[in-house]
């Protein structure tokens, strides 16, 4: 049997996804906590990895090492760096940076993990064509770079080099992060991200209106590729 990891930072984006598994059971290992169930034939680990790289880190290592995923796909939401996106849209994620990691100093490119000569990571193509066959008249669907750092972006903290060097589409706070380690185990992944804001002056405020009504755009999304599976 298939087994799929699926992966939210916050429970509203993980809300729909849970009304359409069955067989829910509840599990909780040390500092984790999530849901193992059923979607027709194949096994599924729902969990919350709460905000950011670290978070996100820790709890794709953890469910590397004991639940051994055939595939993560991670879905939430993002902040609009690329003008033509829209609140609502979906980003399927297909490449990701690090926009926090700077050892410009020592030589580096911006993103660059350091001595690997690694800076963009790229999600699995199979699992992109499933997504992107996915169909919707409420809202439009891209694919895009998402850039992931550990700050929520507004007005003030969006830098030239957010579109100029590393060419983002959406900015968020794990996709790099599951990418990273996700690789590293050769696990393939994706990453849904439906854009609740534009990563500006009223990005709280759009951020928090929205993630109720728009976060489930992207769970629509997860279904479909584990039908498509
Ligand atoms: N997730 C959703 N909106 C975001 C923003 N503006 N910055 C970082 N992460 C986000």
């Amino acid at each position: 049997r298939t087994r799929v990891a699926i992966i939210g930072a916050l429970p509203e984006e993980l809300e729909k996804l849970k009304t359409l598994l069955s067989d829910i059971k509840e599990l909780q290992h040390g500092p984790f906590q999530y849901q193992q169930c059923k979607f027709e034939d194949i096994d599924c680990l729902l969990s919350l990895s709460g905000i950011g790289k670290v978070q996100a880190t820790m709890l794709v290592q953890h469910i590397c090492d004991t639940w051994k995923p055939d595939y993560f796909i991670f879905t939430g939401v993002a902040g609009a760096l690329n003008k033509q996106f829209d609140t609502g849209d979906v980003v399927i994620g297909t490449e990701f940076i690090q926009h926090d990691l700077e050892l410009n100093a020592l030589g580096f490119e911006r993103g660059e993990i350091p001595y690997t000569g690694e800076k963009v990571f790229h999600a699995c193509d199979f699992l992109t064509k499933m997504a992107t066959s996915f169909k919707t008249d409420n809202h439009k669907i891209y694919q895009g770079r998402i850039l992931t750092g550990d700050q929520f972006i507004t007005h003030d903290h969006v830098k030239p080099y957010f579109t100029d060097e590393l060419a983002g589409d959406a900015v968020e706070m794990e996709g790099a992060a599951l990418a990273f380690v996700a690789s590293r185990h050769k696990v393939p992944f994706i990453v849904l991200r439906t854009i609740s804001d534009r990563a500006d002056g009223n990005a709280a405020c759009d951020f928090n209106t929205l993630l109720p009504l728009v976060a489930d755009n992207s769970c629509f999304m997860v279904k479909h590729i584990l039908e498509s599976l």
